[in-house]
């Protein structure tokens, strides 16, 4: 079958020496890097905005993927295709007007992904499902890397799975939180097509190894 994408998170990198971190995620064969933007109102953290995803798109050819995790994103979405994101994901719970903000994402040039935690149904995706590029499952409550992956997100990956078949075949399910070496089989049977992985590549013995694993190749 098609090998599955993987994304090291930004988040785990080491920012005494960026570039290092994101070239040996695009050595590793890692195909977007995963910029985590929190405001610390949506999140109980606050990271980092779009000077720095400025800075990392001058480092790689990868593929930008830009996950923000702010409250009211329509105020700043702009800005982050212009430093560089070649995706920008919202937070469903974020935006009152999803639909719009959604289309304005596209009106830019990036590709549209919506996000949701994991308390929210995968049904409240419907009605948007045929305009999106991508969905993000969160498998932990956004806000920090390093959290334990939460088993029920298996069964919104089916779900969501079944439901593009219908609705959206060309999107892509990608899988935020917790993944390891260990749980990224079964979230990839699931119906993942990329993994988000901080801690699982960052923090592993040996990175290279881990991206093998984490993309199905090993
Ligand atoms: C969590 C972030 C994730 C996080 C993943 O709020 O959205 O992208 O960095 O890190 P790990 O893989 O360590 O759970
Ligand atoms: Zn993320």
């Amino acid at each position: 079958g098609k090998t599955t994408l993987l994304a090291p998170s930004a988040l785990s990198a080491d920012f005494t020496n960026l570039k290092a971190s994101i070239e040996l995620a695009e050595n590793a064969g890692a195909d977007w890097m995963h910029c985590d933007v929190m405001d610390g109102v949506f999140v109980p953290n606050i990271t980092f905005g779009p000077f720095i995803i400025q800075a990392i798109k001058k480092c790689t050819s990868m593929v930008i993927d830009t996950h923000l995790m702010i409250t009211d994103p329509d105020r700043y979405i702009e800005d982050f295709v212009k430093a560089g994101s070649d995706q920008v994901t919202v937070h469903l719970e974020a935006c009152p007007h999803l639909h719009r903000t959604i289309q304005f994402i596209k009106s830019l040039g990036a590709k549209a992904g919506v996000s949701i935690n994991p308390a929210t149904p995968v049904s409240l995706l419907e009605p948007v499902l045929a305009d999106l590029d991508l969905v993000l499952l969160m498998s932990v409550n956004p806000g920090f890397g390093g959290q334990k992956f939460i088993p029920g997100a298996i069964k919104k990956i089916t779900q969501l799975d079944a439901m593009r078949k219908e609705l959206n075949p060309e999107l892509v399910i990608a899988v935020d939180g917790g993944v390891t070496e260990e749980n990224c089989a079964e979230v990839i049977a699931a119906g993942a097509d990329a993994l988000i992985a901080g801690t699982a590549f960052f923090k592993a013995a040996d990175p290279v190894k881990a991206a093998k694993k984490l993309k199905g190749l090993e």
